[in-house]
């Protein structure tokens, strides 16, 4: 009987060899998908993802429509903040809102530790079960992207009050990103222990600070983390990280997310030997004409052979407006393309 193990998806992780370069998109649950859209309906979204079978059903969906080589649990970054009692939505259109942001010290006596969540776990065992041979990539936000949330209140596009804190106190920010990174790894435990097959930290918003100051502020948190999830293989992904690239492997992950602004070959010279790399089709290019679409895959699996391992994916998630046909084109075409 095949496992998880023997497929194509953690095979690329681990860098061996494989029957066909294997394929998932960030993103692949969601508005895009009309059945995800009627499942949804009347449900918030932070109330969704502590329903086990709501959670079960929105995870299958991307994978019995696109084929793709990997599921990854449907939740959201902000799911162990909201476990832990914090008030915060995710707001259509908007994302995270906080309602009481993060601003001095005596804002750290509510970053609780994250205790048992029995929907989490209930929902992971149910879905890997349900998956078979198809590997459950759990997931969580590093301690940079959720801070950013915290400080802010909300989406941001310059990260300014997250500076200000982080640079103006180094010791106060150092308090906030190890609680955060606490409640990150058990949430990332939790999944991995109910039998998730891999783990991405997604650090999607991290690409804002050079890399001196990433290695100074960030990545012995997010390298806590990715240490405390070894006994998986961890992608490490972030937005307009080209910079950040080798400091991201360097941090623990086995793989590699690339955003859709550095070509693969240089993706995989900056991040050094012994990694796998993750990516990336930019994700706008779904609304292409056909025969750029499968130039632009065609270009991503030749930049991808300078790879000791290779997860197709897009450079960034699938935006709502995305056809899901074309979807099921590209994973066909990369299946077709690279089989062995
Ligand atoms: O990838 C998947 O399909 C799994 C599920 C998943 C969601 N969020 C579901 C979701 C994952 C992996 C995430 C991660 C996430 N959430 C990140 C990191 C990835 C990235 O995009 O860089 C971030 C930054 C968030 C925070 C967040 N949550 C945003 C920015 C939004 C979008 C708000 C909007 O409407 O534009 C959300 C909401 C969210 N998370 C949705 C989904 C399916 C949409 C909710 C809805 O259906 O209305």
């Amino acid at each position: 009987m095949s496992t998880p193990h023997d497929s194509a998806f953690l095979k690329a992780c681990r860098r061996e060899p494989v029957p066909h370069t294997p394929v998932w998109f960030m993103r692949q649950a969601g508005r895009a998908l009309p059945e995800y859209r009627a499942l949804r309906e009347g449900t918030a979204m932070l109330e969704s993802c502590f329903r086990p079978d709501m959670v079960t059903e929105i995870t299958l969906q991307p994978v019995r429509r696109f084929g793709v080589d990997a599921a990854i649990f449907f939740s959201d970054i902000v799911v162990p903040l909201k476990a832990i009692g914090l008030d915060l939505d995710i707001v259509a259109g908007v994302g995270p809102v906080v309602a009481k942001p993060f601003r001095t010290a005596a804002d750290l006596d509510r970053l609780v530790a994250l205790e048992a969540t029995p929907e989490i776990t209930q929902a992971v065992r149910q879905l890997v079960g349900e998956l078979g041979a198809t590997p459950l990539i759990g997931f969580a936000g590093a301690p940079f992207t959720l801070a950013s949330y915290l400080i802010e209140g909300g989406p941001s596009k310059d990260q300014r009050r997250t500076k200000a804190l982080m640079y103006g106190d180094p010791a106060l920010w150092s308090r906030l990103m190890s609680r955060l990174a606490d409640i990150t790894l058990a949430f990332l435990r939790l999944q991995v222990d109910a039998g998730a097959s891999a783990v991405q930290l997604f650090d999607s918003w991290v690409g804002v600070l050079p890399a001196a100051d990433y290695r100074e502020f960030v990545q012995p948190h997010s390298a806590r983390i990715l240490a405390g999830v070894a006994d998986v293989p961890r992608i490490h992904f972030g937005v307009g990280t080209g910079e950040l690239l080798h400091d991201m492997g360097q941090a623990g992950a086995d793989v590699v997310g690339v955003d859709f602004r550095v070509p693969l070959d240089e993706a995989v010279r900056r991040i050094g030997p012994g990694k796998a790399v993750q990516g990336n089709l930019d994700p706008t290019l779904v609304f292409a004409p056909t025969p750029v679409i499968r130039a632009m895959t065609e270009r991503v699996l030749q930049q991808a052979k300078a790879a000791e391992g290779h997860v197709f994916n897009l450079g960034h998630g699938v935006l709502p407006e995305t056809d899901p046909d074309v979807l099921t084109r590209i994973v066909d075409h990369v299946h077709e393309a690279t089989a062995r």
